[in-house]
């Protein structure tokens, strides 16, 4: 486990496609593969790389946890600086792939040009945020924890107090992942669309 270089950049984008489906592979599920990246991976690290962390096996990155301090502060850049030029790149959604998913293409591309989406009424008391994936062969090995970890203790070391994180309510594994890690659920959680806290600490 290291932290993300920018050298790293294409490789936590096709992680982020390959467990995009509620943990699976999401591999021309929508009609352009970029897509997902550009909403859950890749502003991250354009915006915190200094809060993202990879797993690298034989000198590939197979994994990551990509966090962001101050989601307030986030919304704020996504709003003026990604949410622009994603518009421009996928100004609709594009045709419907033989995958119909229940996220459907329309959903997403409307979610990468939001960044209101991501102002949780929790945002005072968990005011930093996390998206981590591994590939099937990583997983299970406890990196997941291990991720975890370095994120919470370095979000901790720079005085912040709480995260939060929300995930597909069909992805099961990951729910019993953040259980298992002590994560409780938001009072904005709700049974379509789970959200979940814990504190750096
Ligand atoms: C979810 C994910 C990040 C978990 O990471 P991981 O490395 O597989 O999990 P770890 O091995 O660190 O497990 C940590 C603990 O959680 C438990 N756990 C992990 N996955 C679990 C599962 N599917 N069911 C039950 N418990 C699970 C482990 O038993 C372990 O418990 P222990 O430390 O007390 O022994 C990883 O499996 C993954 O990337 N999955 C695909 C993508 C994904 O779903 N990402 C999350 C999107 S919100």
């Amino acid at each position: 486990m290291r932290r993300y270089r920018a050298a790293d950049r294409a490789a936590v984008a096709a992680v982020c496609l390959k467990t995009a489906a509620s943990g699976g592979d999401a591999t021309g599920v929508y009609s352009d593969d970029a897509l997902m990246p550009e909403v859950y991976a890749l502003p991250y690290v354009e915006y915190a790389p200094d809060l993202a962390f990879v797993v690298e096996v034989d000198g590939r990155v197979a994994g990551y946890v990509l966090g962001i301090a101050d989601t307030e502060e986030f919304i704020d850049w996504y709003a003026r600086v990604w949410a622009p030029a994603f518009r421009e790149r996928h100004p609709v959604a594009g045709p419907p792939t033989a995958h119909r998913p229940a996220y459907t293409e329309a959903q997403l591309v409307a979610d990468g040009g939001d960044s209101e989406r991501m102002r949780i009424p929790e945002l005072d008391d968990y005011p930093a945020h996390l998206h981590i994936d591994l590939l099937p062969e990583l997983q299970g090995r406890g990196l997941g924890r291990r991720l975890i970890d370095a994120l919470r203790a370095t979000l901790a070391e720079r005085g912040v107090r709480a995260l939060h994180l929300g995930f597909d309510a069909a992805n099961v594994g990951a729910r019993a992942f953040y259980e298992r890690l002590g994560f409780h659920e938001l009072p904005s959680s709700r049974p379509g669309a789970p959200r979940f806290g814990i504190s750096t600490r």
